[in-house]
């Protein structure tokens, strides 16, 4: 089976292209993820999780010109894109790491945001993330991230799958590019209910957690340390 990593690599020019046929909301997901931020955290040093190339940098950098902002990913010609993009900026720094490394030291960071990347990983990965997570903020920072989730039944799942290819081919998708995300799914996507990851938030510590934005599989869960 391909690795999420060389499936990356092999998509690294094309992915922006194809990620914004494939997400019904695109723009919305990353508004609402910014919008939620609380007016008196005023972050410098803000970490990406799973950055690609560089989507939701890009509004990072929008809304917090000043900050330093980490971008990590896994894949390395994915990361090339992202820093070709961002050259102009030299408060942007590049990490190729997995997310279980992690390598910061505790409070290091205000604000670490992901988007459309933690269900590459295992349920049981999932909770050890978050865990580090939490280690990496300082008090009273956020961890504020968008990705797909499961239904709490296979219908409803099912239903949710349906419902995105029916809004993916509104977008422009082809049946290429969704078998390619299928087969994609198939081979390294963990999706999981909503429900699961406030618990999950709430059991490494966090203090106040929310869903603060849903549509379809596309969730926006919020978290205060
Ligand atoms: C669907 S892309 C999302 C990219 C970007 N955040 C966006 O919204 O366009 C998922 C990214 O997560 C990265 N990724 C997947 N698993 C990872 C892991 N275990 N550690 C670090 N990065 C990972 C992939 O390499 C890929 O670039």
């Amino acid at each position: 089976m391909e690795s999420v990593e060389a499936f990356y690599n092999q998509l690294s020019n094309r992915y922006t292209e194809l990620i914004s046929r494939c997400v019904p909301r695109y723009d919305e997901i990353f508004y609402n993820l910014f919008h939620y931020i609380p007016n008196d955290l005023q972050p410098q040093q803000i970490l990406d999780l799973g950055c690609g190339t560089g989507n939701l940098t890009a509004v990072a950098l929008q809304h917090y010109p000043g900050a330093s902002i980490h971008a990590l990913d896994l894949s390395a010609d994915i990361l090339q894109e992202c820093r070709q993009r961002f050259a102009q900026h030299k408060n942007v720094f590049y990490h190729q790491q997995d997310f279980s490394e992690l390598n910061f030291a505790p409070e290091t960071f205000d604000l670490v945001i992901s988007s459309i990347a933690i269900h590459h990983i295992p349920d049981e990965a999932k909770t050890g993330l978050y865990a580090q997570v939490h280690r990496l903020l300082k008090p009273g920072g956020i961890f504020v991230w968008a990705d797909q989730t499961r239904g709490v039944t296979d219908e409803i799942y099912q239903k949710h799958i349906a419902r995105w290819k029916e809004e993916a081919f509104k977008l422009g998708s082809t049946e290429a590019d969704w078998q390619l995300w299928m087969e994609h799914q198939e081979a390294h996507d963990y999706h999981t209910p909503v429900g699961w990851h406030l618990m999950q938030l709430e059991a490494v510590g966090f203090a106040e957690v929310d869903v603060i934005w849903k549509n379809i599989m596309w969730a926006v869960v919020w978290s205060r340390k």
